[in-house]
């Protein structure tokens, strides 16, 4: 079944959808667009790009049109700023994060950019069970503290509380894929809109390394079939304000 349709009556024959498909699955014949379903990846720039609206993307079902905001060009010092004041927060007060909130942070993973269009991640969204899994991957990281050995120097080191990995954070998310990269770029996404809203983030690789170390934690984190998690992002409100900017190593660039 094509997913692509062309609608022949409102296509003008711009060309605009075929200089622009990746696959190059498009053609003009007698004026029209042709659509080729053959290695098209679904990306919808033909959706996007269309002058008259004459694409349809049959998988999604009825697509509500979401139009390209005219501001969507966001002021670049601005953003910057924005990036740099962001912080791991470790202290989070006990207000619970919104369904809406919840909603736009996933809404944010959905749309960054993956290879071959893929999406190919999961969330697993945990509230409920918070305190259970915690409980775990606490016991796993206190066992293996004692044996020492696996652990790095720094957790070696630590005091492992019972908020050791989420903090008194109310919401984590937990961000599963079959390679890294999209579910690292899906989790940056997630992260920069939960700092829009007010809320903090800390990545807890620990939890990850705790999930890897013991199969009861992870059987106890529903995903697709061949999904492993990648990233776990503690989400909350805080409960602390920085001041500053602390300063960073510089980049190391190379220009050829
Ligand atoms: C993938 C990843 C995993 C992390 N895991 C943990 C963690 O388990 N516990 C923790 O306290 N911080 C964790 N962090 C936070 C880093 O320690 C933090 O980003 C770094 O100290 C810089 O501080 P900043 O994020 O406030 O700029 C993690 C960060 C990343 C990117």
């Amino acid at each position: 079944m094509k997913s692509v349709i062309i609608n022949e009556k409102l296509c003008i024959g711009c060309e605009k959808c075929v200089k622009d498909c990746v696959s190059e699955k498009l053609s003009l014949k007698n004026g029209k667009a042709q659509y080729n379903a053959e290695r098209c990846i679904l990306c919808g720039h033909c959706y996007a790009i269309c002058p008259v609206n004459a694409v349809t993307l049959t998988k999604y079902g009825e697509i509500n049109e979401e139009k390209v905001s005219p501001h969507h060009i966001i002021d670049s010092d601005n953003l910057l700023s924005f990036m740099k004041s962001r912080r791991s927060i470790r202290r989070f007060t006990k207000e619970r994060v919104s369904e809406e909130d919840i909603a736009k942070i996933l809404e944010a993973g959905r749309y960054c950019p993956t290879g071959t269009n893929a999406q190919d991640f999961s969330f697993t969204v945990i509230t409920d069970s918070l305190a259970d899994l915690e409980k775990d991957a606490v016991s796993i990281f206190r066992k293996a503290q004692k044996i020492g050995g696996k652990l790095s120097a720094y957790i070696r080191n630590s005091t492992i509380d019972d908020n050791f990995f989420f903090k008194g954070a109310p919401l984590v998310i937990v961000v599963n894929g079959k390679g890294k990269t999209s579910s690292c770029l899906a989790s940056s996404y997630m992260e920069l809109m939960a700092e829009s809203l007010g809320l903090g983030v800390l990545y807890s690789g620990f939890f990850i390394a705790a999930a890897k170390l013991m199969p009861k934690i992870s059987k106890k984190l529903p995903t697709p079939d061949g999904h492993d998690p990648v990233t776990c992002l503690v989400i909350g409100h805080p409960d602390v304000k920085y001041e500053r900017i602390p300063p960073r190593n510089e980049a190391e660039i190379n220009r050829i």
